[in-house]
């Protein structure tokens, strides 16, 4: 098991390597390869259960999801999502972390500026690891944008990973910014961040495995790049049995008990 400063340690050295995992079955299959960071994040709202947006998503729901990805991944640092209104003061934030830790992850994500500081100090003065979430926020904005092409919103999210860091958080997740802008945000701070739709300058990345993996595809913004295609495999393993059992092929005596 990775501890945060584990994960903190490798800025500079290499890439940090996260994904997202919702249950059991693939956290042990990542638990056999490098990913450095797993994320339970709130995109379970729309990958697993087909919402809109992630405003659906409880914390039990994702408590739930963080104790199955527990029993699998074990290897590397394990992260649960805050869900949308589950840290509106720094009270219901702690109330409702200590359920993620009790659950098995090491670290909290949450969303926000310089706004979430009172709930992150609180956090981590209650030994709460803490992960940022800068840039695009897909709890509260209404439509994916690319962040910080202006002036004004490039100088704030400099500030807001600033102040995050400052706090105290372990690490910043920076979603949907130019390269320049997240590549500059990386060297100014000394603890990592973790990329997606933020160019190649950050010190890690993430993706929700889904998506990568080719087997949701509701979502395609420009930076996702799909590395499979479980969509057809699954496609073509359901077309076979299909075949196979209208056609009394299966299950043959290999598959049956005398
Ligand atoms: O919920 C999520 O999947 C996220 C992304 C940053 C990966 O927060």
């Amino acid at each position: 098991m990775a501890t945060v400063s584990d994960i903190q340690a490798l800025k500079g050295k290499r890439k940090i390597v996260a994904l997202t995992c919702y249950d059991y079955t693939f956290a042990k299959i990542l638990n056999t390869l490098d990913v450095d960071v797993v994320l339970v994040g709130d995109s379970i709202g729309m990958v697993l259960f087909g919402e809109k947006n992630t405003h659906a998503v409880t914390v039990q729901k994702i408590a739930a999801h963080t104790a199955a990805v527990a029993k699998g991944y074990t290897r590397g640092l394990l992260v649960a999502d805050m869900p949308h209104q589950s840290y509106q003061n720094p009270e219901a934030a702690l109330e409702n972390a200590q359920k993620m830790i009790v659950a098995g992850a090491q670290a909290v994500k949450l969303e926000g500026g310089r706004e979430m500081l009172p709930q992150i100090q609180y956090l981590i003065e209650n030994g709460i690891a803490v992960v940022g979430h800068l840039g695009h926020l897909p709890q509260t904005a209404e439509k994916i944008r690319v962040q910080g092409r202006d002036e004004v919103g490039f100088m704030q999210l400099k500030a807001d990973a600033l102040a995050l860091a400052k706090t105290g958080v372990s690490m910043i997740v920076l979603e949907l910014m130019p390269t320049a802008l997240a590549g500059g945000i990386s060297r100014s701070l000394s603890i990592p961040t973790i990329g997606i739709g933020a160019g190649v300058e950050t010190d890690g990345q993430i993706l929700v495995l889904q998506d990568m993996l080719g087997l949701y595809d509701d979502f395609s913004p420009k930076f996702l790049k799909r590395f499979g295609n479980l969509k057809k495999e699954v496609e073509n393993s359901v077309k076979s049995y299909i075949t196979e059992v209208t056609e009394k092929i299966y299950p043959d005596a290999d598959h049956s008990y005398s």
